[in-house]
This record gives structure tokens, sequence and C-alpha cells, in this order.
């Protein structure tokens, strides 16, 4: 049975969905299916509210934060990562908002969420003077909410450009600590050791997790 989804947003671009999709598309799931390691450590002291998952994948992460309570906005530009992740929740008995869209053409309330996740999102940078996915999760982040960035520490530029893509073009927790201002404290901005079992990702052995609390 497939997942319900809301109609993509209107602005959803396609060729980054058709690029997810065709990723998403074999019979397996290619993330873990366990919550992110970071997350875990970080969330855990925070009382539950809303969240919004940035790029939810395959929903580990919105389900993790669902089952403890948080009212979840998921959203991702792809709709088979979208179907699997809604199955995962099902399984989990959790309800979840889920929204095919990307980050910039979501109609997200402006501070709208206690707290904001973006784990290894693949939010393209706009380069300096704009940083669009940057403020776009800036701007999501309730006052005295939490924004949580997570990316793979010490990629291997030349593999992964072997692999058809290039660090540089995405948006990192480096990109979005730069913009924060003394509205926010900085709670943790390091590098972290990460260890994942199974997956796509299993081969990445650190993080860098920035985790900022909105002041006003
Ligand atoms: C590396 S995966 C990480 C998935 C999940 N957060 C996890 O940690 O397992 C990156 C995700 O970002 C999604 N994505 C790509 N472009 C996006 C955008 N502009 N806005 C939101 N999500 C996007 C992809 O479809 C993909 O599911």
């Amino acid at each position: 049975m497939t997942t319900p989804l809301p109609e993509p947003s209107t602005g959803l671009d396609p060729a980054a969905a058709a690029e997810w999709d065709a990723r998403y598309a074999g019979p397996q799931r290619i993330w873990s299916g366990e919550p992110n390691g970071a997350l875990v450590a970080e969330a855990a002291d925070l009382a539950p509210g809303t969240a919004l998952d940035v790029g939810c994948g395959e929903g580990a992460d919105t389900v993790w934060l669902a089952a403890r309570g948080w009212r979840v906005s998921a959203l991702d530009v792809s709709r088979v990562a979208l179907e699997r992740a809604g199955e995962h929740a099902r399984g989990a008995g959790v309800q979840v908002r889920w929204l095919h869209a990307g980050l910039l053409d979501a109609d997200l309330p402006p501070a709208g969420f206690d707290l904001v996740a973006a784990l290894y999102p693949a939010l393209r940078r706009t380069g300096p003077g704009d940083e669009a996915a940057e403020r776009a999760l800036l701007a999501a982040t309730a006052v005295g909410g939490t924004l949580l960035v997570v990316h793979h520490a010490d990629v291997d530029t030349h593999h992964a450009r072997d692999a058809g893509f290039d660090p540089a073009d995405y948006v990192s927790p480096d990109d979005v600590a730069r913009l924060l201002d003394d509205d926010w404290a900085v709670q943790v901005h390091e590098r972290r050791a990460r260890r994942v079992a199974s997956g796509a990702g299993a081969h990445h052995t650190a993080d860098v997790v920035l985790r900022a609390r909105r002041l006003r």
C-alpha cells in the first residue's frame, strides 16, 4: 500500500526531484534505517514541540522524533523517499506531516519550528550574499528553538567528484554557522566521530555538527 502524499509544491525543482527519485528507485532502502547519532545526542535534552526534518529521506529521524512526542513536518524533494518514509512512520504508529518540496519552495511558517533538523540534506549553495538555503533554515527556527545541522566531515573530494557530485556545491554546517549573529547562541560546532553499521553512508566516519539556539 502506498502512503498518501500531498501534491508536490508548485516550485518543486523537477530535475532535483527526478535525480533523487532515481537514487531511491531500487527495491531496498538506501540509508541505515536508524536515527542519526548526532540527532539522538542533541535532541535528547529538548522538550518536544514542533520539528522540521529538512531532506528527511527515508524518514528514520522523522520517525524517531515523532515517537518521542515531536509534531514533525518532514520535507523532501523525492516522492519515492517520502513514500518509503511514510511506510516507516506507519509501521511505527506515528503521525507526520509530509511535504513534497524542496526547502526553498516549501511554504513554511516563519519561525515556525522548535527544532529544525537538517541531516546531510543536500541543499545547494547559492553563494555569498545570497545563502538562500542557509537563511531558510535560520528563518524556520522559532525564537527559543534549536537549529541542528549535520554533515559529513573529511569527505574525499576526488571520490565524490568521480561519483558525480562536488561537496563544495552543497551547504555545510560551517556555511550556516557563518550566518549566526547575536540572535543565536552556538551550543555545539565540532567535528565528531560517527558510527553507522549499514547503508550507503556507512563509510563516512566523521560528522560536523552545528547546534544553535535562537535567542530572538
Ligand atoms: C543524503 S540524503 C539524507 C537523508 C536523511 N536526512 C538522512 O540523513 O538519512 C539527502 C536528502 O535531501 C533531499 N533533498 C535534495 N534536495 C533537497 C532540497 N532542495 N530540499 C530538501 N531536501 C532535498 C534528497 O531527496 C535526500 O533525501
